[in-house]
Parts: structure tokens; sequence; C-alpha cells
């Protein structure tokens, strides 16, 4: 926990030792976060200069940055591909480096009487909610992780109870008495014990939550300090508060060059815009957790791109279409779409220089780059990304790219995600009772 949330006077001690010092030392106040408020919780993008969760050793380069983010968005990708079979185990594509397969965006929570803090990730993708426990073996080890035994108001919850029956692969072997459960979460396999106890967000405090106790963990893809999933299922966050947030919330993302906690999660539908424009929210039955939207085109400038409906199309029964996923860093696009993207940006930028490539970006330029306006057009609703959402520069300013890419081939080739890269700096409204997804500018990236 060094730079948000600590005491002001470990913060200063705690910022010389970790791995946002160089970012930050020589303003360390830049760090700093006020307080959440009500039902207003501030984001901080994991991989931030101030992100206690970031790992500086890993990010010794811009380019390595951004082969990083890349490998963990194929990861991510196929495990969103994966979500259509249940039952079968899911296999990662990328390999080659080790994967740190977190989420991009944390909260402050606190679960437990007494509360116990963590930083828990968010993930719109998914609908289960599980902690590391003391005593799990292999939990990421250099984070905190919750003691039951030292909360009053900590449950397991008992083999008949009927969440029991509505958590994947329940077991509750002879003599049991609590319901454990297996589920993987891209490539780790997960093992926990199923419980309930106080959640805490802002100054909202849930009752009788119902998440995983972690005990058993394989792979290193998890979130250190637990995953909160803001997904649509019977179990998610969503369902589970429904009477206090009526299953609507906002967020705004910030960028990754974010120092502090500068995005906000709003939940509930007091305070949330008025004004936004919005696209109708359409589910799948195979894949339930996922938030998906009608894209109907892309516009570049003023011109719309020639791209076949069929990259589009909304198929509740296949599971293509286009969703908004909170976790996959750029947004990718299917072949024929991107493929008209791509041309037409270049097209449009060829004073630039010539194209190069860097990991899985095919559209970089040595210098500067004035992009066109790029436009996703839903039904009833046209979203203009601002230059910030489209380009992704190196540090030095030497590379600039296009920051989106083609849908891997390998995994599902039906699916464009809108990514949190080409979300950020937007108010984004999941509004499930009235089935409507809304978009309006926010800036709230700090830098
Ligand atoms: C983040 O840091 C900036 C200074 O860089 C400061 O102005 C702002 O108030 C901080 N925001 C939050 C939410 O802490
Ligand atoms: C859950 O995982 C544990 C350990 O990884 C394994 O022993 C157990 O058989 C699994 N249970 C089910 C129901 O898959
Ligand atoms: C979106 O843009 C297209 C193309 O410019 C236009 O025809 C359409 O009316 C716009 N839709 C909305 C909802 O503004």
């Amino acid at each position: 926990m060094a730079c948000a949330g600590s005491p002001p006077r470990l913060r200063l001690l705690l910022l010389v030792l970790s791995s946002c010092a160089v970012a930050a030392a020589a303003d360390a106040f830049r760090c700093a976060t006020p307080p959440d408020e009500g039902p207003t919780i501030r984001i901080l993008h994991a991989f931030g200069p101030c992100s206690p969760l970031r790992q500086s050793a890993r990010f010794d380069s811009w380019e390595d940055t951004v082969m990083d983010l890349m490998t963990r968005d194929e990861s991510r990708l196929a495990y969103l591909a994966s979500l259509a079979t249940a039952g079968r185990s899911f296999v990662p594509v990328a390999s080659g480096r080790q994967l740190l397969q977190i989420p991009n965006y944390v909260v402050r929570a606190s679960v437990g009487t007494p509360a116990q803090p963590m930083l828990i990730a968010l993930d719109t993708s998914n609908d289960a909610a599980w902690v590391p426990c003391t005593a799990c073996a292999g939990c990421p080890s250099a984070s905190p992780s919750f003691d039951p035994s030292r909360s009053t108001t900590y449950r397991p919850l008992p083999c008949g109870s009927p969440q029991c029956g509505q958590v994947p692969n329940p077991s509750c072997p002879a003599g049991a008495t609590s319901c454990s459960f297996n589920l993987t979460y891209g490539a780790s396999s997960l093992q926990a014990g199923l419980a309930q106890d106080s959640l805490a967000l802002a100054s909202d405090v849930v009752q009788s939550y119902t998440f995983g106790c972690l005990q058993k963990v394989t792979g290193n893809s998890i979130p250190p300090q637990g995953l909160l999933g803001l997904g649509r299922g019977t179990l998610s966050f969503l369902s589970q508060t429904k009477g206090l947030y009526g299953a609507t919330f906002s967020y705004c993302l910030p960028s990754f060059k974010s120092l502090n906690f500068s995005g906000t999660l709003r939940l509930g539908p007091v305070g949330q815009p008025k004004n936004m424009k919005t696209t109708p929210l359409l589910s799948s039955p195979r894949r339930s957790s996922l938030y998906y939207v009608n894209m109907i085109g892309i516009r570049v400038g003023r011109r719309v791109l020639d791209i076949p409906p069929s990259a589009f199309t909304f198929d509740a029964a296949t599971g293509a279409g286009t969703i908004l996923d909170s976790g996959t860093m750029f947004t990718r696009l299917v072949a024929p779409a991107y493929a008209a993207l791509r041309d037409e940006f270049r097209r449009r930028v060829k004073a630039a220089g010539p194209v190069t490539s860097l990991g899985g970006f095919d559209t970089c330029y040595n210098g500067a780059v004035t992009p066109p306006g790029i436009t996703l057009m839903f039904t009833g609703m046209n979203v203009t990304l601002p230059p910030d959402n489209i380009l992704i520069h190196s540090t030095a300013g030497s590379i600039t790219c296009l920051a989106m890419a083609g849908a891997p081939d390998n995994v599902n080739s039906v699916l464009n995600v809108v990514a949190n890269m080409q979300q950020q700096n937007h108010r984004v409204l999941f509004d499930v009772p009235n089935a409507r997804i809304g978009f309006a500018r926010e800036a709230c990236t700090t830098a």
C-alpha cells in the first residue's frame, strides 16, 4: 500500500521504498487521494505510476510495457472467448512471458468486521467475487490477504445453502460442513470456500456479501488482492446489491498514465448523468455475464467505412457481436472491420511517414501523428474518440501507434471488444434495469 490509502507519514516512508518512488518522489503528494464518498468509489489503474500493484521490474522500457499489455490482452481475449463454452477448461494462447493477467483497474474495499482493507480488481466480464485468505496455498505472497479469524461477521456457507448451488463446480465431500468451489480465471485455477461477510465500498457496507475465500491457487494470473465481478450473473455484485444499487453503475476509467485514484465507480441510479447518449444493452444466454451492445459501423472523419454488416452482427446464440470490457486494454475488431479502419487511418496520416509495427500493433509511426476522428457507431449513439483514446505514444514520443488491433485469429474471431483505452475519460453507464449503456465525455485522468 504505497501511495494511496496509507496515512501520510507511512506513505512518505513507503514511497521511498516502493516502485512508484521514481515517478512520484519529486512530488510525493501527487499520489494522494481524497477519501471515497458515499456510493462514489475512486478507481486506480493497476499499472499506473502510483499503483502499489505495479511491479516495476517487469516494465523496463515503454516497448516492454506495451508488449506486456498486448500479451495480457491476448490471454484475456481467449478467456472471454472461453466463456462461451462452459465446462471446457481454458487454454491460454499467449506464452513466453510470465503473465500477470490482472484486470487493469482496482478500487479500495474492505472485508470483515473490523474492516480489512484490500485493493480489489474490477472486472465487468465476471460474476464472481473472491479474496485471497490467510493460509491460501499459492496466493500472491507479497500481498495482504483476508484473515477470516479476525472478523466477527465471517460465516462459511454450508453445503445445503442456495448459494452453494449457484457457484461453478461446487464441492461438498463427505464430512465437509461448508461449501467449496473451483473456478478458472485467466490461466489460473482457484479453489475457494464459499462464505459471507461484510463488504465495505466507500461509506456503504453490504452485509452478508457472498464471496469466495481463496484456499488454493495454481497459476499466477490472479488479481493479488481479490476480484469484484461487475458482470450480470446470479452471484455477481450487481445481483447481490440489487436492493441497494438497483443493478446500475457507471465508471470513468483513467488513463494508465494517471497517477492517483482519479477514476470513479459510481454505484446506483442516483447521481448518474441525465443527458447522455445511450445504446441498447443486449444479452447472450451463452455469455450471460457480458455487456453486449450493437455496434453498427465505424466512421473515420466524416467517412463511414465500408465494412460488411456481418462483422458486427449480434448473435445471442453464438455470442458473436460487440462487448464492452473493462479488462482488455486495447480494442479488438474482427478482421474485416479492423482492416477497413487501419487502411483508412493510414491513408489519412500518410504525411507521418512510413508505417512500422510494434508488438501486436501494425500501424505505428516514428514521429508525430495527427489522428483523424474515429467514431464508433452504435444503435442510437455515436462515440467519437478523442486523440488520447486512439493513439499510444512511447515515453520519449518517438513512436506512436494506432492503439487498436484485429481480433486474434486463433481465438474468437467473431467478437469485437471495446476495451478500456478506448473507454477512458468517458462516463460509461451500465443501466441493466433499463437495458442501456450510456457514454459521455468526462476527464478523469490526472498526470
Ligand atoms: C491527483 O493528483 C493531482 C495532482 O497531480 C491532484 O491535483 C488531484 O487532486 C489528485 N486527484 C485525486 C483524486 O487524488
Ligand atoms: C477442485 O480443485 C481441487 C484442488 O485443485 C481438486 O482437488 C478438486 O478435485 C476440485 N474439485 C472439483 C469439484 O472440481
Ligand atoms: C451517427 O453517425 C452517422 C454517420 O455520420 C449518422 O448517419 C447517424 O445519424 C449518427 N447517429 C446518431 C445517433 O447520431
